[in-house]
């Protein structure tokens, strides 16, 4: 993600949570069919009892009710760091009805283990690569998890595009040369090998999948406030790096009511790719 905002340790806050907040659901709905895929492998690879089920890094918790739908039964717990992002997950639930759903604990990992107790399964999305020692903390998550028990990372390694043609070849590409240096710093960790990580953890990694997203038309009804929510990070997250004359065709894009708004174009694509392990603890 672009990185803006952030205290020393690479975590955001204030407004730019209720970005990231609001780029997390849109991207859960656009890529439904790929989280929905990401369930059932999940389900299929769990053995044994999923009685107690972590969402490490649970943002606005999409992962969360997704896993709830899928084990029914089962307790959920969604860590995440950001207050805002909790108080999002117990909203949602409230919405729905079940307000004790999820049980939500405020944790940094990056500081220490929340006392969650054991559990049985693991989800962690596009959390890890924020984490300033993921050695450390999936050693945690290790520890956490029962014998036969499963740890479900889905991470991903670039930004998703949307633009084709002249804006796609110049503007959204220069704007990823810019992204992948500024991570290089700020996120080291993004587009990782986890399988090593993991593996080092003490995990043994059944899969390790990568799916390639390329959504064309008909697409999502929720495709053109996606584009516009990452655009937006991007434009925020590179503001002292990009050109006048690019920032100036951003703010085209982005300006709702504007002739050029991202939100009437009819030629986007979502391109992305992400990739999912499961590991198990022996
Ligand atoms: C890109 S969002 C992903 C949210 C969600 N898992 C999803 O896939 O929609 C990353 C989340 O990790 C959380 N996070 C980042 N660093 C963290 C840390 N050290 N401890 C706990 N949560 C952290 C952020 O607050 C944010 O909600």
């Amino acid at each position: 993600m672009p990185s803006h905002d952030h205290d020393d340790a690479g975590h955001s806050h204030g407004h730019d949570d209720a970005d990231l907040a609001e780029m997390v659901d849109l991207d859960a709905e656009v890529l439904s069919s790929y989280l929905g895929e990401v369930m059932g492998l999940i389900h299929a690879a769990v053995t044994g009892p999923a009685r107690r089920i972590l969402d490490l890094g649970s943002g606005t918790g999409t992962g969360a009710f997704a896993l709830l739908r899928q084990f029914g039964d089962a307790e959920v717990i969604a860590v995440d760091a950001s207050a805002a992002m909790l108080e999002r997950v117990r909203a949602k639930a409230a919405g729905l009805g079940r307000p004790d759903a999820i049980r939500t604990v405020q944790a940094d990992l990056d500081t220490s283990w929340p006392p969650v107790g054991p559990v049985d399964l693991v989800w962690a999305s596009a959390s890890m690569h924020h984490m300033a020692d993921p050695g450390r903390v999936l050693t945690d998550v290790f520890d956490a998890i029962r014998p036969g028990g499963l740890l479900a990372v889905a991470e991903l390694s670039s930004f998703p595009r949307f633009l084709s043609g002249e804006l796609g070849d110049g503007l959204e590409a220069r704007c990823h040369a810019i992204l992948a240096e500024a991570r290089a710093q700020d996120m080291p960790h993004m587009g990782d090998d986890w399988g090593t990580w993991m593996r080092a953890a003490g995990f043994v990694v059944e899969q390790d999948r990568t799916f390639t997203i390329d959504l064309t038309s008909p697409l999502p009804e929720a495709t053109g406030r996606y584009a516009r929510a990452c655009l937006r990070r991007v434009r925020t997250g590179l503001a002292d790096r990009l050109g006048d004359a690019d920032l100036a065709t951003l703010d085209a894009l982005l300006d709702e009511d504007g002739p050029e708004s991202i939100l009437r174009r009819d030629d986007l694509r979502v391109r992305t790719s992400r990739t999912l392990l499961l590991a198990r603890r022996p």
